[in-house]
């Protein structure tokens, strides 16, 4: 069989990029970036890289997967006739390895998480919910290493059933029922005591408060929640159907991406405020802050752990792409290889994502660069590979391609908003990048 897998329908490709992007960027690491970089300040300048840098590289990327049909490691190459610049698929590639690696470590204490509450509810504790100790489940090595292997395992099954079965039905409920989750968690932690103060310190933009240093994590953050710069976006592209209808999608996704940003945003930080949390307290934010404002609820342990649920399915649903990316490079196409490719694959992530998990506990004490392994790990995927992916592929649109194929590919055009994307693309958008891509070495 050597055939390209493909889509059921275009609902099938929306759901499946949309569950690609929205993962524990918009809720785990949202929240504590702009935490720590000015909070309403850094949303805005969210608000503006992902509506006017995003959207459109997202569009790019779209375009470009329909265009070629064929897995990244290979497309420019296919569309250029340069072979060369298929290094822009293997820089790509290699960011999902690294990126796995870490992500695995966030997914991985969601599962503890799960374990956990789960145990609570079966032994009828009467353990408040806020009593389960960050610090001591990721300082410990074994049980972290435990939580991210059946994280990486989950991701390996699913992948292995192959893209046409299995998570369309699910993220058709799985979705919605976050959304309506993250509302619940908003309502409840309006209501805490003291958090007003949390509310203004996320929506209100206090200009002052932007620095160099924000403005380029938040670039960072509006490529990484909308995966970008990978060629992630390209893979699923690849995959969809004639009638995909690019701009629909895009528009569809950025704005459940803002959605689900801002709606973690506004559950988190009023319950910061409520509960004297600090806001840079980094990674562990949602972790050691939702507990609490579940044990505000009746019947808390049962809907945090729904909540916990929903959430793993979230970032399942992305790393389930960062792993699909290698099986379409490695098995070329030839579905025959996939179960094979997935499994070396998953076994290489798990490799790397260990020294990521023991950042945390063992290997704490190595500092250097941009802090801890895992820190390091973030910061090369995140400020460098992704902006040099995505800055590759904006010139190879703009400068290689021919623009009518692009604008035969780029779908019916109501709104006219071909000319004004594609000089986008063309010349305004590979200098953002080259400007805030030297702007963090300076
Ligand atoms: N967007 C995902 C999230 O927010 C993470 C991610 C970044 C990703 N780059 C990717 C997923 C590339 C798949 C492919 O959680």
């Amino acid at each position: 069989m050597n055939k390209q897998s493909q889509w059921k329908s275009s609902t099938g490709f929306i759901l499946a990029s949309a569950g690609s992007a929205i993962g524990l960027g918009a809720m785990w690491k949202f929240p504590y970036m702009a935490g720590i970089y000015g909070g309403g300040a850094f949303l805005l300048m969210f608000l503006v890289f992902t509506i006017f840098v995003g959207l459109p590289l997202l569009i790019m990327e779209f375009t470009v997967g329909k265009m070629g049909r064929t897995y990244t490691t290979k497309i420019y190459e296919k569309l250029t006739k340069k072979r060369w610049l298929n290094v822009i698929g293997w820089n790509g590639n290699l960011a999902v390895f690294i990126l796995f690696g870490f992500y695995s470590v966030i997914g991985g204490w969601i599962v503890i998480y799960i374990i956990n509450v789960a145990f609570q509810i079966l032994t009828f504790s009467n353990d408040q919910l806020g009593s389960i100790a960050f610090e001591t489940i990721i300082g410990n090595p074994w049980l972290t290493i435990t939580g991210q292997g059946i994280f990486i395992l989950l991701t390996m099954i699913i992948v292995m059933m192959g893209v046409e079965k299995g998570l369309e039905k699910a993220s058709k409920f799985m979705m919605p029922l976050l959304f309506i989750f993250l509302i619940v968690i908003v309502i409840k932690s309006f209501s805490l005591e003291g958090s007003m103060e949390g509310l203004k310190f996320i929506l209100e933009p206090r200009l002052e408060d932007i620095s160099m240093e924000g403005v380029l994590f938040a670039l960072g953050q509006s490529f990484f929640t909308l995966s970008l710069g990978t060629t992630g976006m390209i893979t699923y592209a690849s995959y969809a159907s004639k009638e995909m209808t690019i701009k629909t999608s895009a528009v569809s996704i950025v704005a459940m991406n803002i959605l689900v940003s801002v709606l973690a945003g506004m559950a988190i930080f009023p319950a910061i405020a409520a509960f004297g949390y600090s806001p840079t307290e980094g990674p562990g934010l949602l972790f050691k802050v939702l507990p609490k404002v579940f044990d505000q609820m009746a019947f808390g342990q049962g809907f945090y752990l729904i909540f916990l649920i929903l959430f793993l399915f979230a970032a399942l649903t992305s790393s389930i792409s960062l792993l699909e990316l290698n099986v379409s490079n490695f098995t070329k196409n030839d579905n025959s290889k996939r179960k094979p490719v997935a499994f070396y694959a998953s076994l290489l992530v798990f490799m790397i994502s260990i020294p990521a998990t023991l950042s945390f506990s063992s290997l704490s004490g190595i500092q250097f660069g941009a802090g801890s392994i895992f820190d390091n790990m973030d910061f090369l995927v995140i400020n460098i590979l992704m902006p040099l992916g995505a800055l590759g592929t904006t010139l190879v649109v703009g400068q290689v391609l021919n623009k009518d194929d692009l604008k035969a590919h780029f779908g019916k055009d109501k709104f006219k908003l071909f000319m004004p994307w594609y000089y986008l693309v063309k010349f305004i958008l590979p200098v953002i990048i080259v400007l805030i891509f030297i702007a963090q070495f300076i």
